[in-house]
């Protein structure tokens, strides 16, 4: 049996986090055996390239330099933790993917889409979601949720507001490339609500994988 793959996309604070793990406690308690990871990292090399990706002494990285480590990263998770799980027949559930790949690098920072695209191809072994959920968020209130969240946050200056503004729109054009795969939810919803809605998104997608 072959298990299912989902995952979680969006800008910062969108809900992904949050929304994964509800996910994830409701496929346990329906029996499902669940794995789940978190890009950059969820795996022993990985983790340490998130801490790379991560670090703010890190902010001479170049661009190119700062998508391959991604890509490393993705290799690494997919190779070792996300295939071999999927073999074993469970569903993997994953906060962030390929696709945050495209929207960041190519949407957000402007590298070339088609490089992206294949070196995704790559790092995912030709691996695509059975499903994905888009939790779309306005920028400002992705801000908003940032600072009441206290986290530590460089300049919130407009160079920053328009690189997370491209990002979301490019979310938005992925979705509409993807319909069948990615389904598109209200990010600003309360948490409970937007639980709902994710719900139902994969009750109605296991609904048709029995099928
Ligand atoms: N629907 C919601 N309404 C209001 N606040 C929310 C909602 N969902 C999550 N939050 C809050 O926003 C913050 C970010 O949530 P969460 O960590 O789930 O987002 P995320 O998409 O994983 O963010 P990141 O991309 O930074 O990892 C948290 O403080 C969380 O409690
Ligand atoms: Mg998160």
């Amino acid at each position: 049996m072959a298990g299912f793959f989902i995952t979680f996309e969006g800008i910062d604070c969108c809900g992904k986090t949050t929304q994964a793990r509800k996910l994830v406690s409701y496929l346990r308690r329906r029996g499902h055996q669940v794995l789940l990871v978190r890009e950059p990292g969820g795996e022993r090399i990985a983790e340490r390239i998130r801490r790379i990706l991560l670090s703010e002494k890190n902010s001479e990285m170049s661009l190119i330099s700062e998508l391959l480590l991604y890509q490393s990263a993705r290799a690494q998770l997919t190779e070792r933790m996300i295939l071999p799980a999927l073999k074993e027949g469970k569903v993997v559930v994953c906060d962030r993917y390929a696709d945050s790949s495209l929207a960041y690098q190519g949407y957000g920072r402007g590298l070339n889409k088609k490089m992206i695209k294949q070196l995704n191809q790559i790092s995912t072994s030709g691996l695509v979601p059975d499903l994905t959920i888009l939790l779309d968020l306005p920028v400002k209130i992705s801000f908003r949720r940032k600072e009441k969240e206290k986290r530590k946050k460089d300049r919130l200056e407009r160079e920053r507001f328009e690189f997370h503004q491209r990002t979301r729109r490019g979310y938005l054009t992925i979705a509409r490339q993807n319909r069948r795969r990615i389904k598109l939810i209200d990010g600003t919803k309360d948490i409970d609500e937007t639980w709902q809605n994710v719900r139902k998104v994969v009750d109605s997608f296991f609904g048709k994988a029995r099928r």
